[in-house]
């Protein structure tokens, strides 16, 4: 974190100002010392209060802690016991959401996006759903909200909400039929990699629960007396083909001490978001408000040939990374879909996500938008901006 000066002549920062980035200190190092002083550092007593403290967050009766959302939403499709299903996905996503289904069998149909959210868009799933369409995969892209009574109104099948952006949104998770949360590194509840299954329908978390370590009962649940026995049992039965993706306590620890400075964290993203909407060049299409802006993904109109590639190397120049959220999935060849896809092919040549995230301080604020106002300066003249939402 560096201060820079304000001004004209605004100074090139020596470190990079990253797009993203977790933010911890000394509360996650002291978490971490005492649960690595317990001497029960695998799934146990921590796992089981994120847990709980997570579901009571969302408002669902059950949460499961993984190692990934990617597990979590492989488990869920797993628990569901589908077989040879078509999958609904949105074009702007993370290549997770579109890759998982294959995992399993399964199709990946792609569809567009609307255009003022980038989230699914109900039209296009009625358009091109098909008769084995069961399960269709809703994004809150960025932490914004998908049209789910529009989906319902179109879809029949399950919905699993994919919640990774949306930490926390209120509300959010409620949309689908389950919920499934990321808390990788970059996410607005970091640590380090971790996911989370919330859901109101004990069958399918219990089900997730048996795969996440291979269908055996867990040795902490097992220390605390088993079946009618007053002391610790060695034995479990295996009956289920399983995996092993649970969550462990010194990853939970950490998911503790980030979920009590969530709220913090989250007033900080949306001033960000509330800066760079006022004081950003008016060229640039703001994006809808984000309750967790998880990414702050401006769009920019290309003019005369010149776009958002040419503000990426301009502030890459300037020790400014950015990003891109994101390449739609048809565009990767194995993802090809046969049909042209009009909204996502106009949007994302636009895309250009900008640091947000709660290592900043105010003057890194003042240093992006600085140089991002100076390219348009140099580059654009006489455009005017129209707020998407
Ligand atoms: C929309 C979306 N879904 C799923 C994932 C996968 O999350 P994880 O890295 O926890 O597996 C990501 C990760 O960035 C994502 O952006």
């Amino acid at each position: 974190m560096e201060k820079i000066n304000k001004g004209n002549k605004m100074k090139i920062r020596e470190k990079l100002l990253t797009v993203l980035g977790p933010q911890g200190g000394e509360e996650e190092i002291q978490a971490l010392r005492e649960v690595i002083e317990s001497g029960w550092w695998g799934k146990g007593p921590k796992v089981a209060e994120f847990e709980e403290k997570f579901a009571e967050m969302v408002g669902h009766k059950y949460a499961l802690a993984v190692t990934s959302a990617s597990h979590g939403q492989d488990f869920v499709m797993k628990a569901m016991g589908f077989k040879d299903i078509d999958v609904i996905n949105p074009a702007i996503s993370f290549i997770a959401t579109a890759v998982i289904p294959l995992w399993n069998g399964f199709t990946s149909n792609i569809v567009d996006v609307k255009q003022d959210t980038l989230c699914i868009d109900p039209e296009d799933v009625e358009r091109y759903k098909r008769p084995n369409s069961e399960l269709l995969i809703a994004v809150n892209e960025a932490g914004v909200p998908c049209d789910y009574k529009g989906l319902r109104k179109v879809f029949g099948g399950f919905i699993l909400e994919d919640a990774a952006h949306s930490c926390y949104t209120p509300g959010a998770g409620l949309g689908g039929d389950c919920a499934v949360w990321s808390f990788q590194a970059v996410k607005t509840l970091p640590v380090g990699d971790g996911g989370m299954i919330t859901t109101d329908d004990k069958n399918l978390v219990d089900k997730c629960r048996d795969m996440s370590w291979f269908g055996v009962s867990s040795t902490w649940s097992r220390m605390q007396g088993a079946k009618g026995k007053r002391h610790y049992s060695w034995d479990y039965e295996v009956d289920i083909l399983g995996y092993k993706n649970y969550m462990i306590d010194i990853i939970a620890t950490i998911g503790l001490e980030q979920m009590k400075k969530l709220p913090k964290h989250l007033e900080f993203r949306r001033h960000i978001q509330d800066r760079y909407n006022k004081e950003l060049h008016p060229v640039f299409e703001r994006p809808p408000h984000s309750e967790t802006v998880q990414y702050y993904c401006l769009r920019l109109p290309i003019r005369k040939g010149i776009g958002r590639n040419n503000l990426i190397d301009y502030l890459a120049d300037k020790k400014i990374h950015t990003s891109v959220h994101f390449k739609p999935l048809y565009k990767y060849e194995f993802l090809s879909q046969n049909r042209e896809y009009p909204v996502s092919e106009k949007e994302w040549v636009k895309l250009i996500s900008l640091p947000c995230h709660n290592r900043m301080v105010e003057g890194d604020i003042d240093y992006v938008v600085h140089w991002t106002n100076k390219f348009i300066e140099e580059n654009y003249d006489g455009n005017r901006s129209r707020t998407l939402i």
